[in-house]
């Protein structure tokens, strides 16, 4: 009677090494859903975006910009593109902006998916 047959042996090899396999690699909780994302740009999305709920403070043509403080514009994809980090603490995660509220979830959705998908 053999003490480890070599069928179970070949199973457990095959457990270990497909554990580390998925488990191991560190894709961060963004990538997979980067795979199914929909492709979200400021041309088709961002700037009407930034225009219909932002820009009515922050645009930097503003004379009355509601407290918006000077040198935050989201008049271009650039000007967003350099304040992505904040956009993402005080849209998606704080909640604080716009103050009134508002985005619905598919925005949220969208918004999350072109600065954490579609930008560098
Ligand atoms: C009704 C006017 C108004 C609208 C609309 C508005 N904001 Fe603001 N925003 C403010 C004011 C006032 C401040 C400064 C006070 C504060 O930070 O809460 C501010 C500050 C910010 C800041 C800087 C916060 C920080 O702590 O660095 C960011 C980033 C920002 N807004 C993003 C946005 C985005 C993105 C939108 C659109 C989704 C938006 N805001 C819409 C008035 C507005």
């Amino acid at each position: 009677m053999s003490a480890l047959p070599g069928w179970k042996l070949a199973g457990w090899i095959v457990l270990v090494f497909g554990t580390v396999g998925c488990g191991g690699e560190d894709l961060g909780p963004e990538v997979p859903a980067c795979d199914t994302a929909l492709e979200v740009t400021w041309s088709n999305w961002g700037e009407g975006f930034m225009l219909t709920h932002c820009s009515g403070c922050h645009a930097a043509t503003n004379t009355d910009r509601h407290g918006a403080p000077e040198g935050v514009f989201f008049d271009t994809e650039e000007e967003v593109l350099e304040n992505a980090a904040s956009i993402v603490r005080v849209v998606l995660e704080s909640q604080t902006m716009p103050p009134a509220g508002g985005i619905v979830a598919d925005d949220l959705v969208l918004l999350d998916a072109w600065l954490h998908c579609w930008t560098d």
